[in-house]
C-alpha cells in the first residue's frame, strides 16, 4: 500500500482551519442545510413521526458515523481533497476521485438556485410582503417567472463563490462562526414561537411518540438516504474539510459533535414546523412534501400573530443553512481543481463559477422559459438532484467503504483516527463499513432507480 504521506506533491501551504472548533462549525455548516430544515420534517412528517426520528437517529450514530470518520480521516491522512486522495493510494485510483468530484458539481447549482428562493422569500417577508407570500400561487408564479428566480439565484451563488475565493481562515471560517450561531440563536427563537401556538402540543405527539405499526423497510431507506443527504455524505466534502483539520486535533471527537449538530438542527426544525402546521392548518398538510416550506409554511405564519418577523427569522435561518452548505459545495469543487490541476485559487472560482452559474440558470430556466426540456421524464433541476443524490451519491458510498475496506486497509483507519481519538466506535467500524454499509447503500440505489422507473 502507498503511503500517502509520503507523497512529493502535498502542499506545503495547504490551508488549514486553525483549530477544532472552526472545523467543526464549518462541518457543520457544511451538513446543516436545506436537507435539515426543508427536507427532514417533510419525511419525518410523511414517514409517521416518532417512528422516523428513532431510525434517523439510530442510523446517524451506526452508519452515519462511520462514513464521517472515513471521509475525513481519508483527507486527514492524505492532506488531499477527492481526486488527490483516492490518487495517493495509486493511479489507477483516481476515476473514483473524479465521479466523486462531480457530485458536488452538480448539486451547487441548483442548491443555490433553491438558496436564491430562499432569499426571495426572506426580502418579502422583510418588506412586509407576508400575506403576499401566503397567497397560493406565489411559489408557483415566482419560480416560473423567466428571470427573477435566476436573479436571486446568482445573488446566492456570487456569495458563496466570494466567500470560498477569500480562503479557507479568512473566508469559510469567518463565515462559519457568524452564520452558524446566528442560526441557532433564529431556529431556537421561531421553534419557541412555534410550540406556543394553540394547539402545538398534538403536533408535538404525534413528532415525538412513534408508532411502531408505522415502521416499514420504505421509511429506513428514506431515512437511510435522508441521513447521507445531511451529512453531506459521499460527496468530497468531507474529504476536503478533512484535509484542513490539523494533525493534533481530535478527529473522533470533532465528527461527533459535528453529527451531534446536524442532528439537533434536523430536530430542532421537525419540533418548529410539524407542530405548527399540525395546530394551524391541521395534520392533513403535513403530507405536502416539498411544497412545505415554500407553500404550507408561508400559510401557517399568515394565521399567527407576528407573521412578518416570525417569517423573516425563518427565512433568514434558512439562508444561513444554505449558504454554509453552498460555501462547503464550492469549496469542495476549487479544492479539488487547486489540487489536481494545479489552478490557482482565483482561477478555479472563476470557471467553476462560471459553469456553476450557467448550470443553476439553466436549473431555473427548466421550470419557465426551458419547461420544455425533460431528461428521463425530470424537468432539469430535479434530474439533477435525482442523478447526483438519487445515482451517484450511493454509488460513491459503495466505492468509498469497498476502498477503504479493501484497498486502504481499515488498519490505515484506525491509525490515523487513534493518533487522536479513542476511537470509542472502533468495535463495530470494521464490520459497519465493509460488510453492513455497502449492502444497505445498495438497498437506497435500487430502490431510488426503481422508484424513479414507476414514477
Ligand atoms: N447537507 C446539506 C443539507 O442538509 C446538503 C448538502 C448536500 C451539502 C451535499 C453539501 C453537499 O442541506
Amino acid at each position: 500500500m502507498a503511503n500517502p504521506t509520503d507523497s512529493k506533491s502535498a502542499k506545503i501551504t495547504r490551508p488549514k482551519f486553525t483549530g477544532g472548533l472552526a472545523f467543526v462549525l464549518a462541518a457543520a455548516g457544511s451538513a446543516v442545510g436545506l436537507g435539515n430544515i426543508w427536507r427532514f420534517p417533510y419525511l419525518a412528517a410523511q414517514y409517521g413521526g416518532g417512528i422516523f426520528l428513532l431510525t434517523y437517529i439510530i442510523l446517524v450514530i451506526t452508519l452515519g458515523l462511520t462514513f464521517s470518520l472515513t471521509e475525513n480521516a481519508l483527507g486527514r491522512m492524505t492532506g488531499k481533497s477527492a481526486i488527490g486522495a483516492f490518487e495517493s493510494f495509486g493511479k489507477k485510483y483516481k476515476w473514483i476521485g473524479l465521479f466523486i468530484f462531480l457530485i458536488p458539481v452538480i448539486i451547487f447549482p441548483y442548491y443555490s438556485l433553491i438558496g436564491g428562493w430562499v432569499t426571495k422569500y426572506f426580502v418579502t417577508y422583510a418588506t412586509g410582503g407576508s400575506s403576499i407570500a401566503a397567497q397560493e400561487d406565489f411559489f408557483s408564479s415566482f419560480i416560473s417567472s423567466p428571470l427573477e428566480p435566476m436573479f436571486w439565484g446568482l445573488l446566492f451563488i456570487l456569495f458563496c463563490i466570494f466567500v470560498v475565493w477569500k480562503g479557507v481562515e479568512s473566508g469559510i471560517e469567518r463565515a462559519n462562526k457568524v452564520m452558524m450561531p446566528a442560526l441557532f440563536v433564529l431556529l431556537i427563537i421561531v421553534t419557541i414561537y412555534a410550540l406556543t401556538l394553540p394547539g402545538a402540543m398534538e403536533g408535538v405527539k404525534y413528532y415525538f411518540v412513534p408508532d411502531f405499526s408505522k415502521f416499514s423497510f420504505e421509511m429506513v431507506l428514506a431515512a437511510m438516504g435522508q441521513m447521507f443527504y445531511s451529512l453531506s455524505l459521499a460527496m468530497a466534502i468531507l474529504i476536503t474539510y478533512g484535509s484542513y483539520l490539523p494533525k493534533s486535533e481530535d478527529l473522533e471527537s470533532s465528527v461527533l459533535k459535528v453529527n451531534l449538530m446536524d442532528t439537533c438542527v434536523a430536530f430542532l426544525a421537525g419540533l418548529m414546523i410539524i407542530p405548527a402546521v399540525f395546530a394551524v392548518l391541521g395534520p392533513e398538510n403535513l403530507n405536502s412534501g416539498p411544497g412545505l416550506m415554500f407553500v404550507t409554511l408561508p400559510g401557517v405564519f399568515a394565521s399567527t400573530p407576528l407573521p412578518g418577523l416570525m417569517g423573516a427569522f425563518f427565512f433568514l435561518l434558512v439562508i444561513f443553512a444554505a449558504a454554509t452548505s453552498g460555501i462547503s459545495l464550492f469549496e469542495s469543487i476549487v479544492s479539488i481543481c487547486t489540487d489536481t490541476f494545479g489552478w490557482t485559487r482565483n482561477k478555479a472560482c472563476l470557471i467553476m463559477g462560471i459553469i456553476a452559474i450557467v448550470m443553476m440558470a439553466a436549473s431555473s430556466g427548466g421550470y419557465g422559459l426551458l419547461d420544455f426540456v425533460t431528461i428521463l421524464g425530470f424537468q432539469i433541476l430535479d434530474f439533477f438532484d435525482f442523478i447526483s443524490n438519487s445515482v451517484m451519491m450511493p454509488i460513491a458510498a459503495i466505492i468509498t467503504c469497498l476502498f477503504v475496506g479493501f484497498v486502504v486497509g481499515t488498519k490505515a483507519i484506525d491509525k490515523e483516527i487513534s493518533q487522536t481519538s479513542k476511537f470509542v466506535t472502533k468495535p463495530f467500524y470494521n464490520v459497519m463499513l465493509k460488510f453492513i454499509a455497502p449492502v444497505l447503500v445498495a438497498l437506497i440505489l435500487i430502490s431510488n432507480i426503481v422508484s424513479a422507473l414507476a414514477g
